[in-house]
């Protein structure tokens, strides 16, 4: 939910560095946490915390980073700017700042692409403190750690912040400092647009630092400093870190999930993607993994190893171990599983039961209707009532085109049959066992396409006899 804040606020997220350190040719904020781009995260906490325009700095492998901003947030409210060169963070901002002039608004908040656990509240705190001392041009997020090794260091006199030192660029006394910047920023748009034009390359990189903007501020009406806390500030540089946060944000999911009526008997082994929803007294047992859209009614059992990626999955359903669905709809009551693989564009109606070993493809089965084992229903129209016997294929691929398989209410199809697609067999018929259909079934007929049983009496013993004799 967005909040309102109390300036109004246009946005700069800087991802255009090249992310060295993560060995990828991936761009670093592309890398994903919870199933989502870390990019993802600081934009839309900018969005929720009242931003109404976030402007992204891209550079390296920006054609991604701008397809992915595009499809995910539209052009409405994000945009992204171009940082050929990176010259540093002061440089990144500096090419975002005629957008931002276009964009208006009192405040600018500045933030990094690589921050995935950012809260939009803490944002909208800066903002609150921002907003209660009009005469500082900049206020900042601070926060503390036993060892701030690599980070920015908080230079404060007589309590007052009056400067941000690098960590390379720190003396050592002030390499002790534990209060550090997580470069969290809320600055007053003219202040930007007349000191950040004015920045000089003076340190141990020859960047443009946008921590010297602090110093300014500082001499031209203070700086606001707002606490918050280190765990959710921390950066990713490396892959090391990316798994540890990515399992820390894994974790607050689950955990909230679990405030809202979900068991999750193991929370530390399950992974509910961000943006997973899930209906109260569902019961998620260990190894489950929910992706993408995916949705769960209420009263839902998803077993040990489950995985689903955008499925649709209505109350009252029982996903038994290790059963995989993806771009899928599960009917209200409906059973899958065990080991059942519904692929995309599976349609499971109310109380159907699709059982272990059976494979579903652009397949939807009506209210009531089972296929219980060992089968391959691809490109299929099942109605009501149908019960699918053990073994049966649905022959939909003739090496070029695929074809339908039609089942009407309440068919029978008798175990280890083949349907040759296009195949429709009607209302209430039956196949026998081990029919191979490839005409039409008319409505109430019986099907059956096998060679007729001959019992030869006494042949058998004849037979071995003659087989153990061809032995010797
Ligand atoms: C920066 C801060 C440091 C702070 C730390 C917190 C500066 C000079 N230092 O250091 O005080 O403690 O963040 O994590 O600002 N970027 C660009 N273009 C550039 C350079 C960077 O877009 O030319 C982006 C990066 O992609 C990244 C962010 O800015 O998302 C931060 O850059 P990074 O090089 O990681 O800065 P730090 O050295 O971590
Ligand atoms: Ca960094």
């Amino acid at each position: 939910m967005a909040a309102t804040p109390p300036l109004s606020v246009t946005a700069i997220v800087m991802a255009a560095g090249k992310g060295t350190r993560m060995k990828s040719a991936l761009p670093k904020v592309l890398h994903t946490l919870a199933g989502r781009p870390m990019i993802f995260y600081p934009v839309q906490a900018a969005l929720d915390a009242g931003a109404a325009r976030v402007i992204v700095v891209v550079g390296h492998g920006r054609e991604r980073v701008e397809k992915y901003l595009a499809e995910t947030f539209g052009k409405d409210r994000v945009e992204s700017v171009v940082q050929a060169e990176q010259r540093g963070t002061g440089h990144a901002v500096l090419m975002a700042l005629p957008a931002a002039t276009k964009a208006g608004g009192e405040r600018v908040l500045v933030l990094s692409g690589d921050t995935p656990l950012l809260k939009s509240d803490d944002l909208v705190a800066l903002l609150e403190g921002a907003a209660a001392d009009p005469s500082s041009p900049l206020a900042l997020l601070t926060a503390t750690l036993a060892d701030a090794t690599g980070y920015g260091r908080i230079i404060r006199r007589d309590g007052r912040v009056v400067g941000i030192k690098e960590h390379r660029d720190c003396s050592a006394t002030e390499r002790a400092i534990r209060e550090w910047n997580p470069a969290v920023y809320a600055m007053r748009l003219s202040f930007l647009q007349e000191h950040l034009p004015k920045l000089s390359p003076n340190n141990a990189q020859g960047e443009l630092y946008l921590t010297d903007l602090v110093s300014l501020a500082a001499a031209h009406g203070g700086v606001v400093d707002r606490p918050a806390d280190s765990s959710s500030l921390e950066g990713i540089n490396d892959r090391a870190q990316l798994a540890a946060l990515d399992a820390r944000m894994l974790q607050a999911i689950a955990r909230r999930h679990q405030l809202e009526g979900v068991t999750i008997r193991h929370p530390e082994e399950v992974e509910i993607h961000d943006g997973v929803q899930i209906g109260e007294d569902t019961v998620i047992e260990r190894g489950v993994v929910l992706r993408g859209k995916t949705r769960i009614g209420r009263e839902v059992t998803i077993d040990v190893g489950c995985v689903l990626t955008d499925v649709t999955v209505d109350d009252g359903v029982t996903l038994k171990p290790d059963s995989v669905a993806s771009q899928s709809h599960v009917g209200p009551r409906a059973q899958v599983g065990p080991f059942s693989h519904l692929r995309p564009a599976s349609d499971l109606g109310e109380d159907a039961h699709v059982g272990n070993f059976v494979e579903l493809k652009k397949t939807r089965l009506g209210k009531g209707s089972k296929a219980n084992h060992l089968a391959y229903l691809g490109d299929g129209e099942v109605g009501e009532g149908v019960n699918v016997g053990a073994g049966t294929i649905f022959c939909n691929y003739d090496g070029f085109h695929k074809h339908v398989t039609v089942l009407e209410d309440g068919v029978f199809i008798g175990s280890d049959s083949q349907l040759v697609a296009p195949v429709t067999v009607g209302k209430g018929a039956y196949v026998a066992t081990g029919t191979t259909v490839t005409r039409d079934v008319p409505a109430g007929a019986l099907a059956i396409a096998r060679v007729k049983q001959e019992n030869k009496e006494g042949y058998a013993e004849r037979l071995k006899a003659r087989l153990r004799a061809s032995k010797k």
